[in-house]
């Protein structure tokens, strides 16, 4: 399946509760079909649901800064949420709701782009790519192997709007990012063969 099947499919998607609460449209994701860094959010905002695009609020522009800072573009790497569907009021996605996209579209998203990195931003993508509730002040700035790419969770650039002294940190793991992007990609744990 193309990025562009799946993008077809995503956009009529009605499967979970997002489809019926509201949205204006679905934000299925951004950027380049090839790119080596890929960013997941937790849920399109308002500006997102008008546009069609993620990251395009005042976070978003916070978020482009940094992956400017870093030497790189937009258009370089791969942008898009956990859940494609804005929450009524910007609520927390239910665990239903990602119970239901995640496996639909964040997953095969990464298996047609292969990332060598996902930059998981906040809580709420920590915990759909690593399945760990361990807060993101413990998780940021490492990187953990999973498969055959690195997840690296992060703030989310909301958190810095709301709470500039993170600022510093923030900037300093994408500086961590830049470095791990340097390094040779994770291979593949070696299948376990018994015969
Ligand atoms: N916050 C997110 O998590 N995603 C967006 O696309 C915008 C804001």
């Amino acid at each position: 399946m193309t990025l562009a099947e799946l993008k077809a499919e995503a956009l009529e998607c009605q499967a979970c509760p997002l489809s019926k609460l509201g949205r204006r449209q679905v934000v299925f994701g951004v950027g380049s079909e090839k790119a080596d860094l890929m960013f997941v959010g937790e849920a399109p905002g308002y500006w997102e649901d008008v546009q069609g695009e993620p990251f395009v609020g005042p976070a978003g522009k916070l978020l482009t800064k940094m992956i400017n800072s870093i030497g790189l573009d937009r258009s370089d790497v791969y942008i898009t949420n956990v859940v494609k569907c804005r929450p009524p009021e910007n609520r927390d996605p239910e665990p239903e709701e990602v119970s239901i996209c995640v496996p639909r579209y964040l997953n095969k998203q990464i298996e047609i782009i292969k990332p060598r990195v996902i930059v998981a931003l906040g809580n709420h993508a920590t915990k759909a790519l690593l399945g760990k509730s361990t807060g993101i002040t413990l998780l940021r700035g490492k990187k953990f192997h999973a498969s055959n790419y690195y997840i690296f969770p992060t703030y989310h650039p909301a958190a810095i709007l709301r709470n500039a002294n993170l600022l510093s940190v923030f900037a300093e793991d994408f500086q961590t990012l830049k470095e791990i992007l340097k390094e040779e990609p994770p291979k593949e744990p070696a299948q376990l063969s018994l015969f």
